[in-house]
């Protein structure tokens, strides 16, 4: 097995293989037409000529490559302005097909250009980083950034196809596969049973063996489109990727967002273990370090203003405005496959948890 199917309002294959054979894994979805190739500067000059190649080969009409910088920073709307102006300009008809290859930058700015040019065109997702491979690829939300917040602006849009060749990754480097990893260690604890078990292959997967790699992204995807499939427009199920995540956004907004995402999960997943210990007597403290050290990722971030954390939780666009001031709501586990939703927090406990995970 080396695909899994998202069973959204039309439903779409991810693929995820070493030595994937692109122009066939493409073929079998969608007829050979009119494409634009969106990529960002590191993997456009790493892996852009050969899809080009694979594509062209395969009968489709290229019409362009564009490249955005690499980075957050392409997440905007002045990048947007340029991409869409360039399809435009290049004259991409309504029945175009956008590629993205690159990581969730590229995916979440390329799945945005598709849901809006010429008020929507097929969009197919090249995930190149692991985190998009696990994470940004599967569940349809695609947006950009604003001065004023992340992910401010934005979409639901379904690929028809994802396509992730495992070959991709031996050019990311070890940091970014931890980053990766940050994500697949959350949804193998969120699952539990025979996911929390292949947890075991993360030192394996964190090596880039493609076995160990590839068994935890197909573990990864169905899980998380399990969830989405659920609530494709985020009711609440949902919710529970979030684990890790509030106080994680707190530290990466605290850190001026010079914390890479995933040591910023990860913390707070060690944060979220300490509270659902003291709140449900399992310690699963010792578990989560095991499992991310494996994975590559520190077990604390530099410290920061725990106050500019707490502040920076409290403005989660994803709390629910009814909260009570000084409480918030936390994804905790149980037991691994046992998340709960919405456990009320104090800011005293809150406060403690962060201290815990802070250098120094
Ligand atoms: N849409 C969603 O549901 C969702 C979910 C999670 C994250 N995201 C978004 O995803 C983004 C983060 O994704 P990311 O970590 O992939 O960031 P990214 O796209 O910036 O990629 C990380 C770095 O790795 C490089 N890179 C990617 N693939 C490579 C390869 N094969 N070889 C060498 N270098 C490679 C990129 O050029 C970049 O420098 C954020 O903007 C975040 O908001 C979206
Ligand atoms: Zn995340």
């Amino acid at each position: 097995m080396s695909s899994v199917t998202v069973e959204a309002t039309r439903p779409y294959e991810v693929h995820v293989s070493p030595a994937l054979d692109l122009a066939e894994t493409v073929s079998a979805t969608l007829s050979p037409g009119t494409a634009v190739l969106l990529t960002d500067s590191t993997v456009g000059s790493l892996h852009a000529p050969a899809a080009e190649e694979v594509l062209r080969c395969a009968g489709w009409r290229l019409l362009d490559t564009v490249t955005v910088p690499t980075g957050e920073a392409s997440k905007s709307l002045s990048v947007y302005e340029e991409v869409v102006r360039g399809l435009a300009r290049a004259g991409m008809p309504r029945g175009g097909t956008l590629f993205a290859l690159g990581g969730g930058v590229v995916g979440d700015l390329g799945g945005f250009v598709a849901s809006s040019y010429m008020r929507g065109i097929d969009f197919v997702q090249l995930p190149t980083s692991l985190l998009a491979m696990v994470d940004s690829s599967v569940g349809g939300k695609v947006g950009l950034d604003l001065p004023e917040g992340k992910n401010l602006v934005g979409a639901f849009l379904q690929p028809r196809l994802v396509a992730a060749n495992l070959d991709w990754l031996e050019t990311l480097p070890s940091r970014e596969v931890s980053q990766g990893l940050a994500e697949v260690v959350k949804m193998g604890l969120l699952a539990g049973s025979e996911f929390f078990e292949d947890l075991a292959r993360l030192e394996a997967a964190y090596a880039g063996e493609a076995e160990a790699l590839q068994a935890l992204i197909l573990r990864s995807v169905r899980y998380k489109a399990s969830i989405v499939v659920e609530d494709e427009r985020e009711a609440g199920l949902r919710a529970v990727l979030n684990y890790g995540h509030t106080i994680g956004h707190g530290l990466e907004a605290a850190a001026g967002y010079d914390l890479p995402h995933g040591e910023a999960v990860a913390a707070g997943m060690l944060a979220a273990a300490r509270l659902g210990s003291e709140r449900f007597g399992t310690d699963l403290l010792p578990t989560h370090e095991d499992l991310l050290r494996a994975a590559g990722l520190p077990l604390e971030v530099p410290a920061v203003d725990v106050e500019m954390v707490l502040d920076a939780m409290g403005r989660d666009k994803k709390r629910r405005s009814c909260d009570q001031p000084g409480e918030y709501r936390f994804v905790l586990l149980r037991d691994a496959g046992r998340p709960e939703r919405d456990v009320p927090v104090s800011t005293v406990e809150a406060r403690r948890a962060i201290g815990a995970v802070l250098a120094g």
